[in-house]
């Protein structure tokens, strides 16, 4: 059947979704697929009505309706088109970073300790109970956008006023010093499987949006750990992307902690990024699947 890869849209991370799509199309047309681009939602429920769409590879990044977030997977149900990856519950829940983190915490899964900034909260009295350093990021944006690093007192405004320009709520969370790694999860069977962890080292401090998509210095390692450590972070990985309600294919980030190596979940990405610099593309070679293969299984979800 008619497989349109639907990218682009209209959250902040349309220029990375739109990478990730044209490399989706590409290796599925070269399989053999009969897939054609979507840019955006309204564009797919055009195609779906001209009889035109089978099924959907969701390559969507972000939030509001953007595609990530179980609102484009609601439609999909209701008009009975099949599509990749998690449903309206794990995309839902898994956009919005509280309450993934309350669920976790729920089932005695690790993630950092945090405060939710409503309106009128007095942020310097919010970081004296989160503790510095720590992290203030919108709860429901994607690629590091308008995530602030905050050290001191003197950081808190700024990086507020930067987390308030995305809609939805800001998060304060404790930063854990250490290093940042990922875990792609593949369906396997009727389950999952966690693909080997990716270790990140950015060249700068952290791994922001220019570590992520621009520079060509940042170093991913994978398998990111070794031995014990590389089984307890895929376990955690899996047991995070089930219980928050994900199906299909995501990636998990985690950070572990260096003075103690523990692990601290920060959140699922459901529709996880596509790009040449892209983090599950890399992981799934290492275990011998390479772009086509990986686009392949991924649409194999949504059967
Ligand atoms: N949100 C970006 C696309 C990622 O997680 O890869
Ligand atoms: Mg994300």
């Amino acid at each position: 059947g008619r497989v349109a890869v639907l990218m682009g849209g209209t959250s902040s991370e349309r220029e990375v979704s739109l990478d990730s799509g044209r490399n989706v199309l590409e290796a599925l047309q070269s399989r053999g697929v009969d897939a054609f681009a979507v840019d955006g939602i309204p564009a797919l429920v055009d195609a779906i009505r001209a009889g035109k769409v089978d099924r959907v590879f969701n390559i969507l990044h972000g939030n509001k309706g953007g595609g990530e977030d179980g609102v484009l997977q609601g439609l999909l149900d209701a008009l009975k088109v099949p599509y990749t990856g998690s449903g309206v519950l794990g995309s839902a829940l898994s956009m919005d970073k509280i309450r993934t983190k309350q669920v976790w915490l729920s089932v005695g899964l690790p993630t950092p300790g945090y405060l939710r900034l409503g309106k009128g909260d007095d942020v310097h009295d919010a970081a004296r109970k989160v503790g510095m350093p720590l992290i203030i990021k919108p709860s429901c944006e994607g690629s590091s956008v308008g995530i602030s690093r905050v050290f001191d007192d003197a950081g808190l405004d700024d990086a507020v006023s930067l987390a308030a320009r995305y809609p939805g709520e800001l998060l304060m969370e404790q930063m854990v010093v250490g290093d940042e790694l990922t875990v792609g999860i593949l369906a396997d069977g009727g389950g999952h499987v966690a693909l080997p962890s990716i270790r990140i080292v950015p060249k700068g401090e952290w791994y922001d949006y220019n570590a992520k998509y621009v520079a060509e210095d940042t170093q991913y390692l994978c398998p990111g750990l070794d031995g014990a450590a590389e089984d307890e972070i895929r376990a955690i990985a899996l047991a995070a992307f089930e219980a928050a309600g994900c199906n299909g294919w995501g990636r998990v980030d985690v950070m572990r902690d260096r003075a103690s190596g523990a692990f601290f979940l920060l959140e699922v990405n459901t529709a996880p990024g596509m790009t040449s610099h892209s983090l599950v593309p890399k992981a799934a070679r290492e275990v011998g699947a390479d772009f086509e293969e990986l686009c392949w299984r991924v649409l194999e979800t949504s059967l």
